[in-house]
């Protein structure tokens, strides 16, 4: 045997040198999710450590993810069922306390990246991403919606809009609103592929955002599809995406793979919630070991091609990495 790649593995200096993927608290995107009201801190069941906050509560919890070198966040919010409505009225609305809560952040912590969800499904009575008539999920009527909502966004001081309804011209038309309101440095990362996944039940607990009937198949892709995701990526680059998401991520490393080798803008992927859920309950059972667990699942995503990661372990991988 004159090749033995065991000896690139023979001690930890080496094994260091050799290292082809390196992940950092640099590459995280932490998930925050904020309602209405004060001294608000509500653990939510199926994401142990992942909590509802009021903006009170919120802004202190920001700072000590700071301070663990997490610089950069996507806010997600939880609305209260009286203020949901066909429209998503309340969504562009000028006390909405989101669109406040992006405003406090940014005052206080100028220098981070903060990223919104553009959807209707929190604010939706229907619970769907778009306009329901006749049970129909209408694609175009939305648009007009989902442009108010981002100008909101932007007006409030965000730094990324995160397009996450799957449906098509999104970004384009929010693209077009951004520039000709004078926004050019808002960024858009798009949800390019995003699956009709089952592994979104805890984030639907969290936010009471299931749909109410039916389910987000005709606009969320099949899992079975890879060349789709090709083609969506390449709509939303020629829209005019800053960087594409896939999502969720784990089960779909092959499609981040393949986007990173056809598209030169960044990749990112979103580790979603009942990915991160499968392995707190394994941990908590005793059946995993949580740090080394959670770590190799976001090295796994960062090899396959993922330049940033929108995970609710950021947290818990920065205390890991300041030990
Ligand atoms: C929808 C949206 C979803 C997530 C983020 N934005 C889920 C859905 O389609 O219901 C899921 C994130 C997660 O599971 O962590 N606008």
């Amino acid at each position: 045997m004159n090749i033995r790649p065991r000896r690139n593995r023979k001690n930890s200096v080496i094994r260091a040198m050799v290292e082809e993927t390196k992940l950092g608290t640099e590459n995280l995107i932490y998930p925050l999710f904020v309602e209405d009201g004060k001294a608000i801190k509500t653990e939510i069941k199926s994401l142990p450590g992942n909590y509802r906050w009021s903006i009170d509560t919120l802004l202190p919890e920001v700072e000590s993810c700071i301070d663990l070198g997490i610089n950069s966040f996507v806010l997600f919010p939880a609305i209260q069922e009286s203020l949901k409505d066909t429209e998503a009225s309340y969504s562009y609305a000028n006390d909405n306390f989101y669109l406040d809560a992006i405003r406090k952040i940014k005052d206080e912590f100028p220098h981070i990246s903060l990223m919104s969800d553009v959807a209707m499904d929190p604010y939706s009575s229907d619970g769907h991403d778009g306009l329901v008539k006749n049970g129909i999920v209408l694609n175009d009527e939305t648009l007009p919606i989902l442009g108010q909502m981002s100008l909101a966004q932007a007006q409030a001081g965000i730094d990324i809009l995160g397009p996450s309804d799957m449906m098509d011209g999104r970004v384009g038309y929010l693209r077009d609103v951004l520039d000709i309101n004078d926004y050019k440095d808002v960024s858009i990362m798009s949800y390019s592929a995003k699956y009709a996944s089952a592994f979104y039940g805890p984030f639907r607990d969290a936010l009471d955002s299931a749909p109410k009937s039916g389910d987000k198949k005709s606009y969320q892709m099949n899992p079975a599809n890879k060349r789709e995701a090709l083609l969506e990526a390449q709509l939303d680059f020629e829209e005019g995406a800053d960087m594409l998401m896939v999502k969720p991520a784990t089960c779909y490393l092959d499609v981040i793979h393949i986007l990173k080798e056809n598209f030169e803008i960044p990749i990112t992927a979103y580790n979603v919630s009942g990915e991160c859920a499968m392995i707190y309950a394994a941990s908590q059972n005793g059946w995993l070991d949580y740090n080394a667990a959670m770590s190799e699942m976001l090295l796994s995503i960062r090899r396959a091609g993922a330049d940033g990661i929108l995970t609710y372990f950021a947290k818990d991988f920065a205390n890991l990495v300041k030990k």
